[in-house]
């Protein structure tokens, strides 16, 4: 099934706390901004970042990028005042809110009621701001179909890399890098049952951050694994990773080109032939209808990043 939704090739992260960075993050060619409120804001920066995203959604123009804020996750004392806060405070300018660390469908549904409550009290539409749910431990993956299918709100299911190496004691410091000592890719499980939860339920797949920021051929590298997989997007952390991202969660310009040429082949061959025919040929390669879907896949991500 084509994940449908939000471009988010490109998933910038900006910290909730720094001025600078959520007006700099507002001319940048990344698909998605999430100002963040959770781990790039210290406990005692958290009430002024609040304010500062309010401001920073109500503001500034961020043109036709998704508008994302990541709150504080459910163990902590703050989510609550920061679903309240940004909702009501820029709730109109706001597409979505990400919750860190989510371990059960319970969680989904604390953050999918709370929104609606908030919604209904200051006059929006009820279920217009979706939700982003991050997995970054044992219990996250483990639960991750029903957290997918928790609410329709769910847009995404994101990989967080450096928390799940963290929670299940991963003997590596190079987040999202592979490990000399382990001969196969570590995270080829995880990040294929993320993305098995994810088509299930028709959300999309986004791979995590990448942190060694000045190394862009070692975060193609990475971007590039998650993306062959089928990922519609990754996180950036540096302005320098968007290009790249959206590049690489774009399909190449030959596979657009002949995704496009095996639907109208098909389309026509089959038409032509009065629906009687399944199989055709186009050149030296025999497609059908799984290959109609293959195309429409590549051909779907192809036109949304404007190919
Ligand atoms: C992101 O939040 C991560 O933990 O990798
Ligand atoms: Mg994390």
């Amino acid at each position: 099934m084509v994940a449908a939704g939000r471009p988010r090739r490109s998933c910038l992260a900006v910290p909730g706390s720094s001025l600078k960075m959520l007006d700099k993050a507002r001319g940048l060619p990344a698909d998605q901004v999430f100002l963040d409120l959770e781990d790039a804001v210290a406990p005692l920066a958290k009430p002024e970042a609040r304010k500062n995203v309010v401001a920073a959604l109500n503001e500034g123009d961020w043109g036709d990028k998704t508008r994302v804020v990541r709150v504080n996750d459910l163990t902590t004392e703050w989510t609550y005042r920061d679903v309240v806060e940004v909702v009501e405070g820029a709730g109109a300018n706001l597409d979505c809110v990400m919750l860190p660390k989510v371990q059960s469908a319970a969680h989904i549904e604390w953050l999918d009621l709370t929104l609606t409550q908030i919604e209904k009290t200051i006059g929006l539409p009820v279920g217009g701001i979706g939700i982003e749910a991050q997995i970054e431990n044992a219990a996250g993956l483990v639960n991750v179909d029903a957290i997918a299918a928790a609410s329709p709100r769910v847009e995404t299911i994101i990989f967080g890399p450096a928390d799940f190496m963290a929670s299940i004691n991963m003997r590596s410091m190079v987040v999202g890098g592979l490990i000399p000592d382990y001969p196969g890719d570590p995270y080829h499980y995880i990040l294929m049952r993320l993305l098995m939860a994810a088509r299930m339920h028709d959300k999309q797949a986004i791979d995590g951050p990448f942190l060694q920021i000045r190394d862009v051929d070692a975060f193609r590298a990475v971007a590039k694994r998650s993306a062959a997989l089928g990922f519609d997007g990754k996180w950036v952390l540096h302005p320098g990773q968007i290009d790249a991202a959206n590049e690489i969660y774009a399909p190449a310009q030959d596979d657009y080109d002949r995704a496009e040429l095996i639907l109208d082949a098909y389309e026509h061959a089959t038409s032509e032939a009065g629906g009687k025919l399944g199989a055709v040929m186009l050149g030296d390669e025999m497609i059908d209808e799984a290959s109609r879907k293959m195309a429409l896949v590549i051909a779907a991500k192809g036109r949304a990043a404007g190919l």
